[in-house]
């Protein structure tokens, strides 16, 4: 008997439908290798729901992702809509899943896969075997926190607002999420704020350490300012194993993290909220590189993202480990046989295309 699962794509904007449908391509083959069926809904959000409804997030996309037991999502965004209202914008997609579905944990792995090491812009002997977890909080902090707005002053100048605010609550559910992974890991956890200069960083600060003496005292547990450690993921990163930290440092810091695998291309992500009374943990997956408009529509972005994003859900929402283990090997394997989207082309190699790498990975996938 097949379990029937209801998934939610949401293709999006710019590169986002040629990578999903890249990753949706797989779905057959994992039909065929594990317990799951899939039922697949497809909508619209970001810009492409603007052009349909004016609105980057419909009230019915909202409800399709709650009802669903996991959303895909491709990425938002482009130059087209620079012009829509700043309360319209096509960014307001992903924020208001995030919100409305509870997604508060935003699980970015950084991978170096060593057919890539060369792929990097950081020296390899720096970045070789890196493998670190950034859990950034992702529904609150600064994106979220009021007052917030663009005020006109009576001097005729202007003021713009946003106000970072955490909650001990907030603090204490993420940092139990980094806590519980890190024992599936090393063990170990770097949270980091700016409690030099931010309450809201000392509260953080303070609350991790808290929550980690009383119920986590086999984890270990360091803390660093958040300047400090864009340094450090540059100098030393494989000190690091999870990285704990607020939804605007973690914005910062995991574009870091994934250039040093060589490319914004090869980074998957997992957005989790709490389990709901049906059982289900409410999860969003999404490779982190955006909506990449200047090579949208040409077959050149590299699909891989949106592929172990693909892995990430088989494995945190269905518990699918070995069909997503093999997922990622096929990825690796396609790199060791030299293929390379032009974000990762270096000398010597095949250069392919959007679909040639997706279908490449089948390919893996099938003779496996
Ligand atoms: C990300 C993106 C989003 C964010 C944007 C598109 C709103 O940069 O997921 O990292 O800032 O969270
Ligand atoms: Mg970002």
């Amino acid at each position: 008997m097949k379990t029937e699962k209801k998934l939610l794509v949401l293709p999006g904007d710019g590169i986002g439908p040629e990578v999903t449908a890249q990753a949706i391509n797989l779905l057959k083959w994992v039909e065929n290798h594990s317990n799951l069926s899939f039922k697949i809904d497809e909508d619209l959000v970001g810009g492409a729901s603007i052009d349909q409804h004016g609105i980057p997030l419909t009230d019915t996309v909202i409800e399709k992702a709650k009802q669903a037991d996991a959303v895909l999502f491709g990425a938002v965004g482009g130059p087209k809509w620079d012009k829509v209202g700043f309360d319209k914008r096509p960014e307001l997609g992903i924020i208001g899943l995030r919100k409305e579905m509870g997604l508060f944990a935003n699980l970015r792995a950084a991978t170096v896969f060593d057919p890539l090491i060369d792929a990097s812009t950081v020296k390899p002997d720096i970045i070789k075997g890196l493998d670190l977890m950034i859990v950034r909080e992702s529904t609150g902090g600064v994106y979220f926190g009021s007052p917030r707005g663009i005020e006109n002053l009576p001097d005729g100048t202007r003021k713009g607002i946003n106000t970072e605010v955490y909650t001990s609550v907030e603090i204490e559910r993420i940092a139990r999420v980094a806590f519980d992974l890190a024992r599936q890991r090393k063990n170990k956890v770097c949270s980091v704020d700016k409690s030099n200069v931010m309450e809201s960083g000392l509260l953080w600060k303070e609350v991790v350490t808290e929550i980690q003496k009383r119920d986590y005292p086999d984890v270990e547990l360091s803390h660093m300012l958040a300047d400090n450690c864009a340094m450090q993921l540059v100098r030393r990163p494989l000190q690091f194993d999870i990285i704990l930290t607020s939804n605007l440092f973690g914005d910062i810091l995991s574009d870091l993290a994934a250039m040093l695998t060589g490319s914004l291309g090869m980074l998957p992500s997992a957005t989790l909220g709490k389990r709901g009374d049906n059982g289900v943990i409410p999860a969003l997956y999404e490779p982190i590189h955006g909506s990449a408009p200047d090579i949208a529509g040409q077959n050149k972005a590299n699909p891989l993202a949106q592929i172990l994003s693909l892995a990430m859900l088989l494995r945190y929402s269905f518990g699918e480990d070995v069909v997503a283990a093999k997922i990622i090997d096929a990825c690796k394997q396609v790199l060791v046989n030299g293929l390379r989207t032009p974000d990762i082309m270096g000398p010597g190699k095949k250069l392919v295309g959007t679909s040639e790498m997706g279908q490449a990975v089948l390919e893996e996938l099938n003779n496996q």
